[in-house]
């Protein structure tokens, strides 16, 4: 243990001991309630004062402190170093699998190796049954840092690294400040002597965070989460290590010894994660048990769609068997288990070299820096661009031509450079320097005070900003002009066809045809889908004027709002700001976009060449919420969903006019119950509290959106 606390003054006032004592218990069932069943109760200020109550309490009793105090979250007095811990049970790692090939190979070693294991009789009834249907849990791999948490009699005693999985290191003072690692354990079914293990991970909007505040000190910001999350663990002083935000996900059990009497641990691995997340760990809410091989395909699929979308990094996903009598029977090869196996994603990080930079104009203007790359396959696509986004980025990176560079491409995300490999830079190199005027209509380049981007003054005189004005305009959530992509916007502009949208609505079909790679029919086409498009919707036509800030939801909320075009282009900023999403930011670059002459007559000729839409019914004539579907209704919900997460689908019920509460009660409708959904799935069914799955949850959705 890093830290000693022992109970020294015997003369104690009683209410002080008994004042703490109520706290630290109050504390510990916020913690509970805010990291174990995502449904806090109080606000983080009440909590702040609760914490600073017992903190002030605690420095006048020093000798009242204790292991599971919640006061230790935010850090005690920095350590000289960390000291080496053998860990009693060693900490294994993982194979791989890169391809749908190797998963089979896989599952065929287990079944193999547990045929034979039959055939020799090896195998008692449950471990048959559990074989005849083999189910696999599928986790998230999360892209973090592996922990070994020890708890006596429900205490967090101590907290070691994985280190070389034989040794890790103790970083007691610093898990104990991880917000999600509970200091003491709720339940009275705890062993006595508990190991669990569990990946610590910097959650992505706090990794952006850490970032930001770096560059603003002049600190090296983090190359990446898992780096940030290691960085933060290894501090000495635990004080930094909380203030990173970091979180702590279970995924299963070390030592277990001194079951109570009468308990019987969980003979599946999801059991085990449902007990631990009972005793008040976090564990991972897109954990699913399936059945076969096949529906561990489908698992990775569906979560490789997900992946951008979770609020942390993982970087696989990781397959275990489920029954734990399954699993000792496969047990051990060298450092891994035969049981589980981690279905890796494609690199997202690899290097290749910068092989020019070029300056790219905008819709807005707005010039971006884009490297062009020797084409290197990262992240499941060949990529030969990286953005370098603004001169801030080109400064922070000195990215230079004939560099070597590391690219990162996460999922649909913009092909980034992440960092210049400096050991492999050529001898001659300049640093990259911003033009002065725009390079495509050479209009001077401006900065506009508080922006960093730089933008080309030419307006609607430049060419770059007409294309994309218009790219945008045609686009599928905008006016949708089906076949009208990005190259045919060039041509048609390049031969002077057309120089703005209006334009698109007196095209002519011979002059189309006439253009490179097209024909008559495709000419044909081109205007017939120009004409269909006239009929939209007004949410559509705001969102297609490209006005700065204003995306698919403002578009939809001004509609909403002002019902017609007129009572928009009359707003002003004070009413603007009233809207839900717009701020005074916005709100600005709205009010100049209708001042604009330029842009009333725009909107004008639209209007005038047929451009139109059904009647919008405004906000204030429908907020009776007596029409939604769900009033009246309350709904709870519980355990992990698949296709969407709690929230979201909190939200959802929310719009459709339910009432969506923490606990099951007589006056709960229905549960929502997933896998994982525990105490509150068995107050349901003794109350006869109707039980939804997520099936019937989404079937709900459908028939009211
Ligand atoms: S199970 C014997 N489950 O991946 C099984 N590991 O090489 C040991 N990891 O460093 C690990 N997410 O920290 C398991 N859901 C998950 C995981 C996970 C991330 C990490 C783990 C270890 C590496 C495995």
């Amino acid at each position: 243990m890093t830290q000693e606390f022992k109970q020294t003054s015997p003369i104690q006032d009683p209410s002080v001991i008994h004042e703490i004592q109520a706290l630290r218990d109050e504390l510990h069932r916020h913690n509970y309630l805010y990291y174990a069943l995502d449904n806090p109760e109080i606000p983080d200020a009440e909590y702040d004062r609760l914490l600073r109550r017992l903190q002030a309490l605690e420095a006048e009793n020093p000798e009242l402190l204790s292991a599971d105090s919640p006061s230790l979250k935010v850090g005690s007095a920095p350590l000289d170093a960390f000291t080496q811990v053998a860990h009693k049970l060693p900490m294994l790692s993982l194979d791989n699998a890169f391809s749908d090939e190797e998963m089979l190979d896989f599952n065929k070693r287990v079944i193999d190796r547990l045929n034979n294991s039959l055939k020799n009789s090896e195998l008692d009834n449950t471990t048959k049954e559990a074989f005849e249907s083999l189910e696999y849990v599928c986790e998230p791999k999360l892209d973090g840092i592996a922990v070994s948490l020890l708890y006596a009699e429900g205490v967090l005693v101590m907290g070691v690294t994985r280190g070389d999985g034989t040794t890790g290191e103790d970083i007691t003072a610093n898990v104990r400040t991880v917000g999600s690692i509970p200091l003491r354990l709720t339940g009275d079914d705890i062993p006595s002597e508990l190991e669990v293990r569990g990946e610590i991970y910097m959650p992505k909007a706090a990794f952006e965070k850490v970032n930001k505040a770096a560059l603003k000190n002049g600190d090296k910001p983090f190359v990446n989460p898992r780096n940030a999350a290691a960085g933060s663990l290894r501090q000495l002083d635990s004080k930094i290590t909380a203030k990173r935000s970091l979180e702590m996900c279970a995924y299963s059990v070390g030592i277990v010894e001194g079951i109570k009497e009468g308990v019987n641990f969980p003979e599946t691995h999801e059991k085990i994660l449902v007990k631990l997340s009972e005793w008040g760990f976090r564990i991972n809410q897109e954990m699913r048990a399936v059945t076969g091989i096949n529906a561990c395909a489908t698992y990775y699929n569906k979560l490789s769609e997900k992946r951008d979308g979770l609020p942390y990094e993982i970087d696989g996903i990781v397959y275990k068997v489920n029954s734990i009598s399954l699993q000792k029977t496969l047990g051990f090869i060298s450092r891994a288990p035969r049981w589980a196996i981690a279905r890796k994603f494609p690199a997202q990080e690899e290097m290749t070299q910068l092989l020019g930079i070029e300056f790219q104009v905008g819709r807005t203007g707005a010039i971006t820096p884009v490297a062009r790359l020797e084409p290197v396959f990262v992240g499941g696509v060949t990529v030969s661009n990286a953005t370098l986004h603004n001169q801030d980025e080109v400064k922070r990176l000195d990215a230079r031509v004939g560099d070597t560079v590391i690219i990162r491409r996460a999922g649909d995300v913009i092909p980034q450079i992440v960092s210049v490999v400096l050991s492999r830079r050529p001898e001659q190199t300049d640093a990259l320097c911003f033009p002065e005027s725009c390079p495509v209509c050479d209009s001077p380049i401006v900065q506009v005070p508080g922006e960093v981007v730089l933008r080309c003054s030419g307006g609607l005189i430049c060419g770059a900003q007409v294309k994309e004005a218009i790219k945008h305009f045609a686009s599928r959530k905008a006016m949708d002009i089906d076949g009208l992509g990005d190259k045919l916007v060039e041509q048609l502009v390049d031969e002077k066809l057309i120089k703005s949208v209006v334009d698109l609505y007196h095209l002519d079909v011979e002059a189309v045809a006439s253009l490179e790679r097209m024909g008559k029919k495709s000419a044909e086409n081109l205007l017939a889908a120009i004409e269909t498009s006239k009929a939209t919707s007004f949410a559509r036509f705001i969102y297609s004027l490209g006005i700065r800030e204003v995306g698919e939801a403002t578009a939809r909320n001004l509609a909403q709002y002002f019902g017609d075009i007129n009572s928009l282009l009359a707003s002003d900023e004070e009413t603007l700001v009233v809207i839900n999403d717009i701020g005074p930011i916005v709100a600005r670059f709205i009010v100049d976009f209708i001042s604009q002459e330029s842009n009333q007559l725009l909107i004008k000729q639209l209007l005038e060449h047929g451009v139109n839409w059904p009647e919008v019914k405004k906000q204030s004539d429908d907020d009776d919420s007596n029409e939604l579907p769900l009033v009246d209704k309350t709904y709870v919900l519980s355990g992990s969903l698949f296709s969407l997460t709690r929230d979201q689908a909190k939200e959802k019920l929310q719009a459709l006019g339910a009432t969506v509460t923490g606990s099951v009660s007589k006056k709960t409708d229905y549960l929502v119950a997933g896998p994982g959904a525990g105490s509150k799935l068995t107050k349901a069914e003794s109350l006869s509290v109707p039980v939804l799955d997520e099936d019937q949850l989404l079937a709900l959705f459908d028939e009211y959106t």
